[in-house]
């Protein structure tokens, strides 16, 4: 895996060069061998604050590359012969209009996504499970809060308003609670926020890949441990049962990547067939095979339904992920995918919504 890393950073680091040469260096009058380095500099330049600075600069730079990059396809498609007579790179002034173009653009989209991350609304999903014997149950599923000092109030806040007027019988914490921004500080605050809650319903959490892989100052041991400290039942390969239904939390598909091992599947569904069966399971996997054991619906999240436009779009077109948003059907199982309540990196997302998905388990 960190094999594969390196030609990806490689190759982020090169492309972000290009761009640097494209709308800004290239118009600054020196050699072209000057020009390459100046261009690689700057490049690397980026992608070092991208990684220490983040937030709306790396939200600027995201659009901008993606923009860019959308951009060279379509100037790519007017290369061909056919296509040469309508070639907008031939206009006059193209080149200087094209870059400061693509640089308001991304602006724009950041200043957008940003208040599209931070409106939280609330999804909502009605199924039943047809010869289960269970009783109506109203599910509230959070996904990929991946808590911090900039989101964990308005998170929360969200998250209050909506089990207020909902009501729902059972909380699941999906996955991606936490990730490498979060504070130990943070940890304790969304534990001991769901901890409150645990007063009134259950809560359960499934391990996402950013939990396994642990915050700066703990590990996804520490965390797991502090989670069941404010009464959160944590589940990893672990069945839960209430109203009739055995909600099953898989551990992490990212945790066999040389942290342990997840249990098959299949030993994990009762086998009697008459429990209604709801898997937990933070990516997105297996979902035909679900289908194929008696599953009858599954929650997951994962994928933040791109988050970053057109991310979303290009993963969809290479099948990243066996589903990337909404609720489809593999079998008897009803997949359902959030597209997260909270957002990875910084708080902007220009490609799906910020959401808290309510699912009601009604008779059939
Ligand atoms: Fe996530």
């Amino acid at each position: 895996m960190k094999l594969l890393l390196i030609p990806l950073l490689v190759g982020i680091i090169a492309y972000s060069s290009r761009f640097v040469y494209k709308v800004l260096i290239r118009f600054v009058k020196m050699s072209m061998k000057m020009k390459i380095i100046a261009s690689v500099c700057v490049g690397v330049a980026i992608f070092a604050m991208c990684m220490f600075v983040g937030g709306i600069f790396l939200a600027i730079v995201a659009h901008m590359l993606m923009l860019f990059l959308v951009a060279d396809i379509i100037l790519l498609i007017f290369k061909v012969p056919c296509c040469q007579k309508f070639d907008p790179s031939a206009f006059k002034h193209f080149d200087k209009i094209f870059s400061v173009g693509l640089l308001i653009l991304a602006i724009l989209m950041s200043v957008w996504g940003y208040f599209n991350a931070t409106d939280i609304q609330a999804t909502k999903y009605s199924v039943s499970f047809e010869d289960k014997v269970y009783e109506d149950t109203r599910v509230m599923f959070v996904s990929d809060i991946h808590a911090n000092d900039s989101n964990i109030k308005r998170i929360t806040e969200a998250i209050s308003e909506t089990y207020r007027i909902e009501k729902p019988n059972v909380i699941i914490v999906g996955g991606d609670l936490t990730d490498s921004s979060t504070s130990w500080q943070n940890a304790k605050e969304i534990s001991a926020f769901f901890g409150s809650m645990t007063d009134e319903v259950p809560v359960i959490f499934v391990y996402g890949n950013h939990d396994i892989m642990g915050g700066d100052d703990f590990s996804s041991h520490e965390l797991g441990n502090l989670l069941e400290r404010n009464g959160i039942t944590v589940l990893c390969d672990d069945v839960y049962e209430m109203n009739g239904i055995c909600f099953v939390g898989r551990n992490e598909y990212y945790s066999q990547s040389g942290r342990g091992v997840r249990a098959d599947i299949q030993s994990l569904v009762p086998g009697n067939g008459q429990n209604a069966t709801v898997v937990i399971d933070h990516q997105p996997k297996d979902l035909e095979k679900l289908g194929s054991i008696g599953v009858d619906m599954s929650l997951s999240g994962h994928t933040h339904n791109g988050q970053i436009f057109p991310l979303g779009h290009i993963c969809n077109l290479f099948g990243v992920n066996e589903m990337q948003y909404g609720m489809k059907r593999f079998g008897s199982n009803t997949a359902i995918v959030s597209s997260g309540v909270g957002t990875w990196g910084m708080n902007v997302r220009t490609q799906g919504v910020s959401e808290i998905v309510i699912v009601d388990i009604t008779k059939a």
